[in-house]
């Protein structure tokens, strides 16, 4: 794979944390911090909780982002448009911002609020209508990893998706790859693991696809990612990036990370 040509991605899940304040006040250390080094060979992605979008949006769109590649994206996404779901947010609601990423999929939506792999189905195809690019998270549990299930969880992960996006025309999804037992943990997968893993997914997007859209589409790993592993990974053929939570949240490690990214790219 011709990893050169791939933009790496830096993305922060913030999960729920953060205030409107706070997240504002990180917004600003982040652009003072690399004011004078844009590092525009990266694309830098913030998912604040919900209720920090406005806060952040507004203050982004009142900010010179001076060179910056930064995107925000939402945490979650219903698919339906409006109605009765009681806590649920919609994309009409979310495109009062200026959003280009919606994360979806993610391994705390999975196991503890019961997303199966249909619904998060239904949610891309949802988030790739209403014009966001959507960020799939699929990775396997500590259980399914011991019983060597890895490749076939994933595959399954994989392919209701990506038969949803190939049938929507959709190419330029990004996909992160965050084995359950490696997230908030402080035990990562190592770099070859991961990579390997990598390896088995762009396979599936281009059995779904083809060998050019697998060797375009960006995949990050993600899982207990701090500033002493973030290089191994991303020297790694296959990775092209991070979605980063815990190390995300401290802006002076965020901005570690992302020179990091741009000084391997
Ligand atoms: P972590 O979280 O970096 O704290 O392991 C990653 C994630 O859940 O996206």
């Amino acid at each position: 794979m011709e990893k050169a040509k791939r933009k790496k991605i830096v993305a922060a899940n913030w999960k729920m944390n953060k205030t409107c304040a706070e997240t504002v006040s990180f917004l600003s250390k982040l652009l003072y911090m690399l004011e004078d080094e844009p590092q525009d060979n990266v694309e830098i992605i913030i998912f604040p909780p919900f209720t920090a979008l406005r806060s952040a949006s507004t203050f982004l769109q009142s900010e010179s982002k001076k060179g910056l590649n930064l995107y925000l994206g939402a945490q979650n996404m219903f698919y339906k448009e409006s109605g009765a779901y009681t806590g649920e947010i919609s994309p009409i609601m979310l495109k009062e911002f200026d959003l280009k990423f919606v994360l979806l999929g993610h391994s705390e939506r999975r196991n503890i609020f019961g997303e199966t792999d249909d619904l998060i189905v239904q949610k891309v195809k949802s988030a790739v209508e209403h014009g966001f690019t959507p960020l799939i998270c699929v990775g396997e549990t500590l259980e399914q990893r011991e019983k060597k299930e890895t490749e076939e969880v994933l595959r399954k992960q994989c392919l209701s998706v990506l038969e949803a996006l190939k049938e929507m025309q959709f190419e330029d999804f990004v996909i992160a790859y965050e084995p359950v037992w490696a997230i908030g943990t402080g035990i990562p997968a190592s770099p070859e693991e991961a990579n390997d893993v990598i390896r088995h997914i762009r396979a599936f997007v281009g059995s779904a696809f083809s060998p050019e859209v697998a060797r375009k589409v960006r995949i990050l790993y993600g899982g207990s990612i701090d500033t002493s592993n973030f290089r191994d990974f991303l020297l790694e053929s296959d990775i092209d990036g991070g979605l980063i939570g815990t190390a995300s949240l401290d802006v002076e490690k965020f901005v570690k990370l992302i020179k990091t990214a741009a000084s391997v790219s």
